[in-house]
């Protein structure tokens, strides 16, 4: 078992939590595994991969045997459209430019063909709002930007912020605020995919080799009856 994260706070709290286990810091676009799993899970992570998703999905196959499984949950097309509209309304009327997010939310055919193409077959796949309740601080929406959204959030005046988060909270509330308390508009994508078998470029030419060869021992056959 290997635990990966490219955060070295997160590896350091696992490894506390889990002494027994291995852990490393290293960025999922390129980490390297000396030895090939029967299985990767991964959950909330992927859509923070924005660099490129491909990416993340080939390192994924070539630490994974022939057959290993991939099962992940992260967030789908849609997945927080009401927090999203909200900043994006926000930082509009504080005169500051479209907030930069850092996430990437796939349709499920968009991650199915992703993972189709990089040489997987998805077995299962579910697409499913997910409410959530908010437990980033007593302050809703604005603590869930200043978790989730800190690196926007760093691009804005430091005099400008609490007013903007303010504003984010009573445009977010008609929609997330409810009696028992604040709820994230999460919306899902799960998914359990599996290494096709090997068809590398190398096995493939020594297939096709052995079939000239095989044809042409059969056409030397041929000639000599
Ligand atoms: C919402 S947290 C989920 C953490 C954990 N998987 C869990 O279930 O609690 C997202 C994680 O993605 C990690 N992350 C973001 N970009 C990364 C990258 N390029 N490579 C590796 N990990 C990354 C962050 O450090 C963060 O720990």
């Amino acid at each position: 078992m290997l635990g990966i994260d490219g955060n070295a706070e997160m590896i350091a709290k696992a490894k506390a939590q889990y002494p027994e286990l291995s852990f490393t810091v290293c960025d999922a676009h390129d980490f390297t595994v000396a030895e090939r799993y029967d299985a990767v899970a991964s959950n909330g992570a992927l859509h923070w991969l924005t660099r490129d998703p491909d990416a993340v999905i080939t390192q994924v196959h070539a630490s994974l045997r022939p057959g290993g499984r991939f099962v992940a949950e992260m967030g789908g097309a849609g997945n927080c459209a009401e927090l999203i509209a909200a900043m994006q309304t926000a930082w509009r009327e504080f005169g500051l430019a479209e907030p930069e997010l850092p996430w990437y939310f796939p349709t499920p055919a968009e991650y199915a063909t992703r993972l189709e193409e990089g040489g997987f077959t998805v077995r299962l796949l579910e697409y499913a709002e997910r409410p959530t309740r908010m437990t980033q601080g007593p302050n809703g929406a604005a603590d869930w930007v200043r978790t989730f959204a800190a690196e926007p959030l760093g691009q804005v005046p430091a005099e400008t912020i609490e007013p903007l988060l303010m504003r984010v909270n009573d445009l977010a509330a008609p929609a997330l605020r409810r009696e028992s308390g604040w709820v994230a508009d999460y919306v899902r994508l799960r998914f359990a995919a599996v290494r096709a078998a090997d068809t590398s470029r190398d096995e493939f030419q020594d297939a096709t080799e052995l079939a000239a060869a095989g044809s042409r021992h059969t056409l030397r056959a041929l000639r000599s009856v």
